[in-house]
């Protein structure tokens, strides 16, 4: 079995390295686009393009699934590239608010992800089918992906922005870029049990077979 992760910066590595474990004998290819990277302060139209240029050697490959590992590249550009690559598997991620307003008992949530994912269409009709009754707060992470993909973390920002989201109410914190993965531990210490800290890269390798009907 060939799987295809992309990711626009780092995270791409993370997700297919929790994908070796569960397919110890695929062969797992990892591309990412360093050289354009944040993804999330472009438009659409430049999202799209990005991905499918950075997508090739994937599509070359003859990759059975290509795991778009980035909420970003998910939210934007999957639709038109399973348009153009019809007989292509793709698997996406999204921020997980379904589960998110199933968790919360004070329903408010926090979805932390970059600007390109909060304005797209898909991230609303999420909002709009698993968001009823439920107040989202989502917070400035703007600068984040670049923080994490340069390793120049700003604690202080990021300890005030999540302090600020459990002071007003929110008691799930949804992780909604795959950057954020790499802070998800310093971010559950901040939180110190205010809130559930989610994300649904544990996911994915279930989604795999699912798709291709291995179980
Ligand atoms: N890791 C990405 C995501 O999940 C993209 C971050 C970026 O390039 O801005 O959204």
């Amino acid at each position: 079995m060939k799987l295809g992760v992309f990711d626009s910066g780092i995270d791409g590595e993370a997700i297919a390295a929790a994908l070796r474990l569960v397919f110890p004998t695929a062969i797992i290819t990892t591309v990412n686009d360093h050289e354009n990277v944040p993804y999330g302060s472009k438009t659409p139209s430049e999202i799209i393009n990005l991905t499918d240029i950075a997508i090739q050697p994937l599509i070359n490959a003859n990759c059975d699934v290509i795991i778009l590992a980035c909420n970003t590249a998910t939210a934007v550009a999957i639709e038109t590239l399973r348009a153009k690559y019809p007989n292509q598997k793709f698997i996406g991620i999204e921020p997980m608010i379904k589960t998110a307003a199933e968790l919360t008992k004070s329903h408010t949530i926090a979805v932390c992800a970059t600007p390109a994912t909060l304005a797209s269409d898909r991230y609303s009709k999420l909002v709009k089918n698993f968001g009823d009754g439920i107040s989202i707060i989502e917070p400035d992470c703007s600068d984040w992906a670049q923080m994490i993909e340069n390793n120049q973390i700003n604690h202080q920002l990021i300890d005030k922005t999540i302090n600020d989201v459990c002071d007003r109410g929110a008691d799930v914190i949804v992780l909604g870029c795959t950057h954020y993965n790499w802070i998800k531990d310093s971010i559950i210490k901040i939180v110190d049990g205010r809130a559930q800290v989610i994300e649904p890269s544990s996911a994915i390798g279930n989604r795999v077979k699912q798709l291709l009907q291995l179980s």
